[in-house]
């Protein structure tokens, strides 16, 4: 057991002592090895029980929780009397007793696996193997906790003697935390990388695998491209489960796909960038303070604010608070046409068809998912012409 305690608040914690006698312990500051489980001085606790001797990293849902602490909501300064029977609420904080516990543990041999959130915020668990208490007569006596298995493990290697994050921990073997994916570009670049290219996140509420993105670096860094167009290569005239879901190259022409947009502006706020390079090769740029998108039980509605930059603004005027529309899910406001699939006259006068997903209220002037070649892919306003756009890049970058 290697980790260091550094206490910033005071911490009431009940631990089995050394001694292994149950009792309550108030603590503050730095203290080291206190108790038999090292995790004193965090806020967040959350003790579970597996009914199974295997070590498995993810069976949550195997485990009983038999205490949590995360808030502070239930005051744990408490009698015997009370540890005995168990208190507070199963959904926030409690301790599930210990007569319990001890009927518990004494029916198998049971895993103790603690889960641990810090004030700094780094998450890890740990596990003992055999996790045994014995009866009031016992006085709850711990024993058996078995082996100890966690973020770190300390021990000689080429003669040195300190402590190494296991495998799928990142850190310094002090301070080890569970290695997740990124969880954007703003991530990758506070962590990982400065330079724009492909990378692999993995938003925090999504729950699907990791997926590749393109993150783009300039402009101070973190941006992660959810559309581009660079010449045409790519189809835009999709369904909507095309669109849920995402498509083209991270690199090249794409739709990242609105459910991971939606669980990447669910991170925070985000700002919206989006860069244009009109007919005649000129770029502009549009900005936003504020972005983010519903999920798809509200037709992953656009929320916009906050508009700076050089092309003018469309989004706000013409699609805030819209819903998504595709050719084959009309959300938009036209009482006749699905503006998804529709003819419009372009820059140049000319009928062509819009063919694109967006986030229309009436069909109005933002047309950046419609065919490349026509003079519909278009942004109102946009200085020099507003249709034939050659390039066009949608970022968002949580802040
Ligand atoms: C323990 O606390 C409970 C609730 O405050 C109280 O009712 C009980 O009398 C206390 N028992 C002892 C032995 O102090
Ligand atoms: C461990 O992490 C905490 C919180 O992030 C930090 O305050 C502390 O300095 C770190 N300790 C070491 C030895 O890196
Ligand atoms: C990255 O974003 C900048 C604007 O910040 C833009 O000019 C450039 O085209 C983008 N680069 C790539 C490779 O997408
Ligand atoms: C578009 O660009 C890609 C990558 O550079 C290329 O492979 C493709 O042939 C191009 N398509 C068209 C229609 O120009």
């Amino acid at each position: 057991m290697s980790q260091f305690c550094l206490c910033t608040n005071v911490v009431l914690v009940l631990c089995w002592i050394s001694g292994n006698v149950f009792s309550q312990h108030s603590l503050s500051g730095f203290r080291k090895y206190e108790c038999f489980v090292h995790v004193i001085c965090y806020h967040k606790i959350v003790s579970l029980l597996s009914g199974s001797t295997s070590r498995t990293q993810s069976t949550t849902l195997r485990h009983k929780v038999i205490h949590r602490l995360q808030d502070g909501s239930i005051p744990f300064n408490r009698n015997w009397t009370e540890y005995k029977k168990g208190f507070g609420f199963l959904s926030q904080e409690f301790w599930i007793g210990n007569d319990k516990l001890s009927f518990i543990t004494n029916q198998n041999t049971y895993e103790l696996r603690i889960d641990v959130t810090s004030v700094g915020d780094l998450s890890f668990f740990v596990t003992y193997s055999k996790f045994r208490i014995s009866d009031e007569y016992g006085e709850y006596k711990l024993t058996s906790v078995g082996e100890y298995s966690g973020p770190e493990v300390c021990e000689e290697r080429n003669n040195v003697l300190q402590c190494y994050c296991n495998e799928g921990y990142i850190g310094d073997g002090v301070n080890c935390t569970i290695d997740t994916p990124p969880s954007d570009c703003k991530d990758i670049y506070d962590r990982v990388s400065t330079e724009s290219g492909v990378y692999t996140i993995k938003p925090t509420i999504w729950q699907g695998d990791p997926f590749d993105v393109y993150c783009n670096m300039s402009d101070g860094g973190g941006w992660t491209v959810f559309q581009r167009r660079v010449n045409g290569s790519q189809d835009f005239f999709l369904y909507w489960s095309d669109y849920k879901v995402g498509f083209g190259t991270p690199d090249h022409e794409l739709w990242l796909g609105n459910d991971r947009l939606h669980s990447l502006t669910s991170q925070g706020n985000n700002q919206l960038r989006i860069d244009f390079v009109n007919k005649f090769g000129d770029p502009y740029y549009a900005t936003y303070s504020s972005f983010s998108i519903s999920d798809e039980s509200d037709n992953y509605r656009l929320s916009v604010g906050g508009y700076s930059g050089t092309s003018g603004d469309r989004l706000i005027q013409s699609n805030n608070g819209q819903a998504f529309t595709t050719r084959d899910r009309d959300n938009d406001h036209h009482s006749v046409v699905n503006c998804a699939s529709y003819y419009y006259w372009n820059c140049e006068g000319f009928h062509y068809p819009v063919n694109g997903a967006w986030w229309y209220d009436g069909c109005g002037a933002t047309f950046l998912n419609s065919p490349y070649t026509s003079g519909t892919f278009s942004w109102k306003d946009l200085p020099g012409s507003y249709c034939f756009i050659k390039f066009t890049e949608m970022k968002v970058r949580r802040v």
